[in-house]
């Protein structure tokens, strides 16, 4: 595992066993942020500006998508509850090399993701006043998900590297884990994923993408009230 700054800046790591990256190469905060952070759990929180939000994420690895939630979470002084499924975590030493070069503005995250990280080794959940950050191991073919979620980040390995992770079969039990005003929400806009998510019987949607991508997909079950 090799880490790689990316456009913006900020590091990802690069996965030899995958021959892929965990984030965008054109900006890998920039992207987390705009498509789960915004798109997801931002905009989802104003569906319902009073609930506790609980976030399901396919693909946990570094956690950076559980760190920006729960920072979220403490600017907006909102519950929320995240899990999020791995087979498992990048070794620690990648971890560590990916984290040591975070952006300056995330400096102040430090404690915060350490601590997440160890507690994520431990088997433990990572608790703040505002979150609980767990993470499950587990395969993602055999999984079901046994909670409801007001958001899903869809985070796996792109549909060239993991094919079988974007077929309508496999999104099924992520889209059925959204509460009735949930949104799933992906960087991966393509035609296939777009109308596998279609076939399910959501409403789907392309939106305007991060750097270097010109959509990102959001889909959540028909009839919600919200209107996007
Ligand atoms: C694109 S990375 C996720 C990046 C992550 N959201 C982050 O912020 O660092 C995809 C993740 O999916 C996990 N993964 C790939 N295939 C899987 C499977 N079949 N079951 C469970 N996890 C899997 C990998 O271990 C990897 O951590």
């Amino acid at each position: 595992m090799e880490r790689v700054l990316t456009r913006d800046g900020s590091p990802t790591l690069r996965s030899d066993v995958w021959d892929c990256a965990y984030h965008s190469l054109h900006g890998a905060w920039t992207e987390a942020k705009h498509v789960y952070i915004q798109s997801g759990l931002h905009a989802q929180s104003l569906c319902q500006p009073q609930n506790p939000l609980t976030i399901l994420e396919m693909g946990a690895g570094t956690g950076l998508n559980a760190l920006l939630a729960v920072k979220w979470a403490h600017a907006a002084e909102r519950p929320v509850t995240y899990y999020g499924l791995d087979a498992a975590l990048p070794e620690a030493s990648a971890w560590e090399s990916w984290w040591s070069a975070r952006p300056e503005s995330a400096k102040d995250l430090d404690p915060w993701a350490r601590a997440m990280r160890n507690a994520w080794e431990e088997g433990k959940a990572w608790q703040t006043p505002w979150s609980t950050a767990s993470w499950i191991q587990g395969e993602a073919a055999s999984w079901r998900s046994p909670l409801r979620a007001d958001v899903v980040f869809y985070d796996a390995f792109s549909p060239r590297q993991q094919p079988e992770l974007w077929t309508a079969e496999a999104l099924e039990p992520w889209l059925e884990a959204l509460t009735p005003e949930g949104f799933f929400v992906t960087y991966c806009a393509t035609g296939e994923v777009f109308r596998a998510v279609k076939s399910l019987g959501f409403a789907v949607e392309h939106l305007p993408g991060p750097p270097g991508k010109r959509e990102m997909l959001r889909a959540h079950r028909k009839g919600t009230t919200f209107t996007p």
